[in-house]
């Protein structure tokens, strides 16, 4: 691989008005490598919610980078995090996405764990001849080296030397809230999960959960439904189906949202909606506004794409979801997606939610092929090597503002930078944050 200076691959000059980035991070095998070890393998990264292993010697396992792990409840409730990788050859202990079990049996030689990552047995241990060497040895399972909770999304790292979990999430925090306070149970996950990889770069998938510049172009079949839907309708089913309409609302000062960054390369992209019956959440309405303030309910109402680098996507609009980005090739990506909902929600509700839910964001649905199919023509184009820097990051620079605006200060929110926009602006200058997180994770290592 011709090594690469970092100035080479992001041209991060804000003063000549200039950011750019090159088409190489989208395909280079080399960077792929360095981006694992020092992004996915080098910081926190999502792995779960924790209702996902709810109950004692409930688990499920993933990866956190290239390492499988596992996440397992024990018989006293307290959740870990371990290398799902078995001490005696590395067979990956559990196969299986999800289940309950007291004991894990490694289906080579039988080794076998505990709920709580404690080795159990070693089969034949005594007519073994093992010399002291193997008997000082710790044969429990690998716990990773960070493993934090924030109001039930789980996060680890295999890196110790991290910033606390609190630092890490910063402000986006709040954004977090927002998704858990819609019920005082807090959120789960709608049984069905969907797991489906696309041929491009992980970074396509970051990218485009806050790209609003596609929408109109990459959507329109989705957006004539919804226009049809709502001529058809009658007045008592627009009541309960959201129109194209809904996605560009405009205040007083003609603002139709926005986007805001934060430190650590998180982002969130918004739009202003109106409290509606348009939305599953509306049955709480009035509810939301007693319990969080109507600044926080009224923001619970807005179309919200989060991310949280480098893995994590909760997009809020007609529906909720919630997707986990896992990178497996410089071409090849894993998402893993669910329908993330409110407990205790009404069965209308919640059917209302899966309904919109697989309109939208299904696989089968109106809007996800498209964009994949937009990934991977992506890929095609990242070959070009003559004219390597990308134009797709340009958008909305001289809008950018240090700091917040109105909107944030709603509901006490201060990202490191923000855009205010109308339908058309579709910033473009957030994707900088990632670029820079990303640059900050990786300067070391092209230094
Ligand atoms: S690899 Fe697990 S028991 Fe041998
Ligand atoms: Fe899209």
């Amino acid at each position: 691989m011709k090594p690469f200076a970092l100035r080479d691959l992001v041209d991060d000059r804000p003063h000549d008005g200039v950011f750019r980035v090159n088409r190489a991070l989208f395909r280079d095998a080399g960077l792929f490598d360095l981006e694992m070890k020092h992004i996915f393998e080098g910081g926190w990264v999502f792995i779960g919610l924790a209702t996902q292993a709810e109950h004692p010697h409930d688990y499920f396992s993933g990866f956190i980078g290239r390492v499988p792990i596992i996440v397992s409840r024990d018989g006293e409730g307290v959740l870990h995090c371990f290398v799902n990788a078995c001490p005696h050859k590395g067979v990956r202990l559990v196969q299986k996405l999800c289940g309950n079990a007291r004991r894990h049996v490694c289906p080579y030689h039988s080794w076998t764990f505990d709920s709580a990552g404690a080795n159990k047995n070693i089969k034949w241990q005594k007519s073994g001849c093992y010399g002291a060497g193997f008997d000082e040895e710790n044969h429990d399972l690998a716990p990773v080296a960070q493993f934090g909770e924030y109001r039930g999304f789980l996060f680890a790292s295999l890196n110790p030397d991290v910033p606390s979990l609190e630092d890490y999430l910063g402000e986006a925090r709040k954004l977090i809230d927002l998704v858990v306070d819609k019920s005082p149970e807090g959120v789960e996950l709608v049984p069905g999960r969907v797991v489906f990889t696309y041929a491009a770069n992980w970074k396509m998938q970051l990218e485009n959960c806050s790209d609003q510049y596609h929408f109109t172009s990459t959507h329109p079949s989705y957006i004539r439904i919804l226009e049809e839907r709502a001529r058809e309708q009658t007045v008592e089913v627009v009541q309960s189906s959201i129109g194209a309409a809904d996605f560009w609302q405009e205040d007083a000062a003609g603002v139709t949202g926005g986007t805001m960054s934060f430190t650590h390369g998180h982002v969130l992209n918004w739009g202003v909606m109106p409290v509606s019956s348009a939305l599953p959440e509306f049955e709480r309405a009035e509810e939301l506004a007693e319990r969080i303030g109507t600044a926080k309910r009224n923001w619970i109402f807005n179309m919200r794409n989060l991310t949280i680098f480098p893995n994590l996507q909760l997009a809020d609009n007609a529906s909720s979801q919630m997707r986990v980005i896992r990178p497996i090739a410089p071409g090849l990506t894993e998402m893993q997606t669910w329908c993330i909902a409110p407990r205790g929600e009404s069965a209308e509700a919640r059917r209302f939610r899966i309904r919109q839910y697989e309109d939208f964001f299904n696989p089968t649905g109106m809007a996800t092929p498209d964009d994949t199919v937009c990934y991977e023509e992506a890929q095609y184009g990242m070959a070009e090597q003559d004219r390597p820097w990308l134009q797709g990051h340009a958008r909305g620079l001289t809008a950018s503002v240090e700091g917040g605006n109105d909107w944030a200060n709603m509901i006490d929110l201060k990202p490191a930078r923000s855009v205010l926009a109308d339908a058309q602006l579709c910033d473009e200058s957030l994707f900088a944050n990632y670029y820079r997180a990303w640059s900050a994770r990786m300067a070391e290592a092209l230094a």
